[in-house]
């Protein structure tokens, strides 16, 4: 064996060829079971949908390119781990359409930002950053806080969303307008909002700009902000040990 071996080795060609070849069989191993998402992707519990208010969100947040700014991907590296809390795990972005994991932290990572802050916090600091953080070189975002919410779009997200696998039924698609509504409190009916705890558990119902009574861009973006890091149970998904 040996003997035939010491051919290959003094043969260029012929050493680079299988050279080649093995590494493309070890490459075939490692990466072709990725493409089916449930090996790459490990299973949690209890990871709900967004709420129609903060799937609004997440697309302001996408049209407003804050991702240009923010990653929301806290890697498992000790320093990471001990700035943003617990790294991410790939499971937590598997509703996001597209992924908002970004590419540069100009800001700091968001991926955890849910609860860090007050809604009248983030509303302030979305109107004038350096209002409260005076080195900050975020943009500001004034115009969110008046902007009428275009809920009928939602809607069309949460369908085109179902399609590529977001677990949301007829009925909420049906009701998202009215959700909306009970997430931001302008409902009182204890039957509505008993429904939407259900199908949206630990989802924060509250009006998040108190800056003005109607439904607000801005209502979404903070809703969004606010579940960041909070849709999924940390402690009973620990992920992988490291
Ligand atoms: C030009 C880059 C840039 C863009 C674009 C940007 N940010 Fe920021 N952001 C920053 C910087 C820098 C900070 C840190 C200073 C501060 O708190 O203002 C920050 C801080 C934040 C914080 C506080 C994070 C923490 O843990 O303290 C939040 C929340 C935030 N940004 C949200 C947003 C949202 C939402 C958008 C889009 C509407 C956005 N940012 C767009 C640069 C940016």
């Amino acid at each position: 064996m040996f003997e035939g071996h010491q051919k290959i080795e003094r043969n260029l060609f012929v050493l680079l060829v299988l050279t080649m070849v093995v590494a493309a069989i070890g490459g075939m191993v490692e990466i072709l079971p990725l493409f089916k998402q449930e090996v790459a992707i490990e299973r949690v519990e209890g990871l709900r949908a967004y709420t129609p208010l903060e799937l609004a969100g997440f697309r302001i947040y996408k049209r407003e390119g804050c991702y240009g700014c923010h990653s929301q991907q806290i890697r498992a590296l000790r320093d990471e781990v001990e700035r943003y809390g617990h790294y991410s795990l790939a499971a937590e972005s598997m509703y996001d359409f597209p992924f908002m994991w970004g590419s540069k932290r100009t800001g700091p990572d968001l991926a955890r930002v849910g609860g860090k802050y007050s809604d009248d916090w983030q509303v302030a600091h979305l109107i004038a950053p350096r209002s409260l953080v005076p080195e900050s070189i975020m943009p500001h975002y004034p115009f969110l806080a008046t902007a009428t919410l275009d809920t009928y779009k939602v809607q069309r997200i949460m369908q085109i969303n179902k399609m590529v696998g977001v677990p949301y039924t007829d009925e909420d698609i049906a009701i998202a307008l009215q959700d909306i509504e009970v997430q931001l409190g302008m409902k009182e009916d204890a039957a509505l909002v008993e429904s939407f705890k259900k199908r949206y558990p630990n989802a924060v119902i509250r009006k998040f700009n108190k800056q003005s009574p109607i439904v607000t861009e801005m209502d979404a973006l903070v809703a969004y902000l606010q579940s960041l890091g909070n849709r999924i149970d940390l402690k009973t998904n620990k992920g992988r040990d490291w």
